[in-house]
């Protein structure tokens, strides 16, 4: 075999999804060289359907970035959600509760379309369909990722490995003796259909019903994104659009409103867990997004932890090419895994206060005692508020206020 091609870069990424992505666009602006690395085609990565919200420090990042611009044109800014149950709907007023915060419907796509064009604009390294991904030698300080492009074997020589490779990556799979692994899987799945059809709702609904859980979701005026609980083993060959429509028309009716049908464009079946990997570092090898932690759905945080991660890692990265400290890479892990744990209860308490989980008549009782509770209390209506939003972070407020001494708070 011929002897590999030996390349040089600051940070070596893998993966090319929204973490990745976005870290490589936040190091650029810090004037900090990287290389992404994706073993998807463009295409496929850019036509993922995955998330849909993004917490007002989300959309501010893409900004930092600078490509924010699309996302100010076409992003719809929401003020609240619905909670229905018992044949009601009930308006949480996100804004009205967070002093003004508010979140912006953005799909996933269309983030990762801005990055990878920015990106490829600017001529920076990003090599699509890379395969035969390795990480090594990141318990030293001369860590290299290898790979395979275009028939030709690389050694990516680094000072850093980010592993931005989702749940699925090879990052954390080559460090897994050296981490806690915490995991939890429910047994139900979301079926979801993106439509060609004007959303029903000026705002998101999540039903609680007796068939089971439902959302009403949008990416554009045209475009309806919705959910149903499924089981988490289920087939969509057991899901044709007429059935999909039919059990969404049960378990979102409302007296005196409609939801209206159209052409379902993409569907598919996802299962849900909460996954944490800890601690999110092993010397060199530094964990972001999807590949160190996984939440349920429910509560809209897979991409926003993913950022929310990327941001403090950049700064950290910042801070040691700048000084040479690593005091920002020794505390990266701890910083996170503290946003990271916040929003795993929020969302599997979303979770559980919103699905069907087995004929359990006072777990019913409890659930529908929640609801009753967030939707009258103004107390129990902030708390929901303010994690759906995003709750602020020292971090960030640190650096916004140019302390870099001031310590996260427990
Ligand atoms: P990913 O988006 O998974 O990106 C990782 C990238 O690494 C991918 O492009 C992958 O192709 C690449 N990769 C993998 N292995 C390798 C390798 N060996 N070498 C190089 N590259 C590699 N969140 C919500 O908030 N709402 C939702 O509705 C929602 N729906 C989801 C549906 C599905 C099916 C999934 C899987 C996730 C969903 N999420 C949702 C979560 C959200 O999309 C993720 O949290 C977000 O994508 C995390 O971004 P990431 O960059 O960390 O990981
Ligand atoms: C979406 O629009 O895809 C979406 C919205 C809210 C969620 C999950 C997904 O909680």
């Amino acid at each position: 075999m011929s002897t590999p091609r030996t390349l040089r870069t600051q940070v070596a990424i893998v993966g090319g999804g929204p973490a990745g992505l976005a870290l490589a666009q936040l190091l650029h602006v810090a004037g900090i060289e990287s290389v992404v690395l994706e073993n998807r085609s463009r295409d496929y990565v850019e036509q993922r359907i995955r998330a849909g919200v993004l917490e007002q420090g989300a959309a501010d990042l893409l900004d930092q970035a600078g490509v924010g611009a699309r996302m100010h044109r076409d992003g719809i800014v929401h003020h609240g959600i619905y909670l229905q149950f018992e044949g009601e709907r009930h308006y949480v007023p996100l804004s009205e509760l967070t002093d003004g915060r508010h979140i912006v419907i953005y799909g996933q796509t269309e983030v990762v379309k801005d990055l990878i064009a920015q990106r490829l604009a600017e001529a920076l390294p990003l090599r699509f369909e890379v395969s035969d991904v390795g990480v090594h030698d990141y318990e030293t300080k001369h860590p290299f990722v290898s790979f395979t492009h275009e028939g030709e074997r690389h050694e990516l020589h680094c000072d850093v490995i980010a592993g931005c490779d989702g749940f699925h990556g090879v990052s954390r799979a080559t460090v897994e003796d050296r981490l806690r692994l915490h995991s939890r899987e429910y047994p139900y799945g979301w079926l979801g259909i993106l439509a060609a059809v004007a959303p029903s709702s000026d705002e998101l609904v999540y039903v609680n019903h007796e068939r089971g859980f439902a959302l009403l979701s949008l990416r554009s005026p045209e475009l309806s994104r919705l959910y149903i609980q499924c089981a988490a083993d289920d087939d969509l060959a057991n899901w044709p659009d007429e059935r999909i429509w039919a059990e969404l028309q049960l378990r979102v009716a409302l007296d005196g409103w409609q939801l209206t049908e159209g052409p379902v464009l993409e569907k598919g079946i996802t299962g849900m867990r909460c996954f944490v990997a800890e601690p999110m570092r092993v010397g060199r090898l530094f964990l972001a997004g999807d590949a160190a932690h996984i939440v349920p759905p429910t509560g809209a945080k897979g991409l926003n932890l993913a950022f929310a991660d990327v941001a403090v890692l950049a700064d950290a990265l910042s801070e040691y090419y700048a000084s040479g400290s690593e005091r920002g890479l020794d505390e990266y892990s701890d910083i996170c895994l503290r946003r990271v744990w916040r929003a795993e209860h929020f969302s599997n308490w979303m979770t559980a206060m919103l699905h069907l989980a087995g004929d359990d008549p006072f777990a019913r009782q409890l659930q529908l005692a929640e609801l009753r509770y967030v939707t009258s209390s103004d107390a129990a209506a902030r708390t929901l508020a303010e994690n759906y939003v995003g709750l602020p972070s020292d971090h960030f407020a640190a650096r916004a206020a140019g302390d870099h001494n001031r310590r996260e708070r427990p």
